[in-house]
């Protein structure tokens, strides 16, 4: 396995793939590894000749307040994981070699960016939409995966694929879990031990919804309450949102017509972390 650092050594190897007739999986991450990344990388390994990663945090998806400095960086360890799990190269550029001085363009998204996440994370979804654009075009890749984990971000970028012609196959990926059921997550480790604890409000709060659905419940309102109710339970927790939305459009549901998405979104202390399942009707 390869780690490097600049786009034209990417742009080289990934051509010469291509040459020999190689699919190529791709892997964006902003690093700090866990499990949830590692199954990506074990799928797109299992679907494709060769693999590249890519770990960049990138500052543009960050909101001034929030946590850039501080976001747990391990590139050595990082690499260790990408190899056990089968990528063939691990892309890892500065900001300076992704955002130029005079940076001025943007892939930008309405409507579906404003809602859950974007609301309380205005400028996130720019940043995101301009970074899997960029790497998009730096990689040029078959299939790209993204974890359901982050359902609001999967949903834009197969929106932007659509609109944009990008010629990548999005594939979306299980949300991986501790044994205790919190989803893995690089913010995790921001949680002190009793806040670890109090965590664990979100996937238990999302069960109770998930039973209330399964037992027939269609009214969303309701499910917003009991999954609001349960998650006040826990003094550690502030809500941001939960929100039964359709899948596709993230538009707010008042009846369960269509297949949902019902997502999360919750401070323990400081740290917002977020959750989600989804329904078939
Ligand atoms: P990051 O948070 O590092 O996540 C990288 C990918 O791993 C995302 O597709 C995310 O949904 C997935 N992932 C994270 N935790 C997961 C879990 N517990 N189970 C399954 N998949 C999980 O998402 C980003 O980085 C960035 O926004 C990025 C797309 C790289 C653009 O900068």
């Amino acid at each position: 396995m390869n780690l490097v650092h600049t786009i034209s050594e990417v742009r080289s190897q990934v051509k010469e793939w291509k040459k020999q007739g190689l699919t190529v999986g791709f892997v964006p991450t902003m690093g700090y590894l866990h499990e949830g990344h590692q199954s990506l990388i074990e799928r797109a390994a299992k679907e494709n000749d060769r693999v590249v990663v890519s770990v960049f945090v990138n500052p543009m998806q960050f909101g001034p307040t929030e946590d850039l400095a501080s976001y747990p960086r391990d590139i050595e360890r990082d690499c260790g994981i990408c190899e056990k799990a089968g990528a063939n190269l691990v892309f890892n550029p500065e900001p300076s070699e992704m955002y130029a001085p005079d940076f001025c363009t943007f892939a930008d998204m309405t409507g579906l960016t404003d809602v859950l996440c974007g609301k309380s994370r205005p400028v996130h979804f720019r940043g995101v939409c301009t970074v899997v654009s960029k790497l998009f075009n730096i990689v040029a890749p078959d299939r790209a995966y993204f974890g359901e984990k982050d359902a609001q971000q999967l949903a834009v970028i197969r929106r932007m694929v659509r609109d944009l012609n990008f010629d990548i196959e999005i594939v979306g990926c299980p949300i991986i879990r501790e044994d205790d059921g919190l989803a893995k997550s690089s913010r995790n480790t921001y949680l002190s031990e009793q806040e670890r604890k109090a965590a664990l409000i979100l996937s238990r709060s999302l069960e109770l919804g998930k039973t209330a659905l399964q037992n027939g419940e269609r009214d969303a309102e309701k499910i917003r309450q009991i999954i609001c109710d349960s998650i006040n339970t826990e003094p550690l927790s502030r809500i941001d949102y939960v929100e039964v939305s359709d899948l596709f459009t993230l538009e707010r549901q008042d009846t369960i017509k269509s297949d949902v998405l019902v997502a999360i979104a919750v401070y323990i202390g400081k740290t917002r972390l977020i959750d989600n399942f989804t329904f078939n009707i």
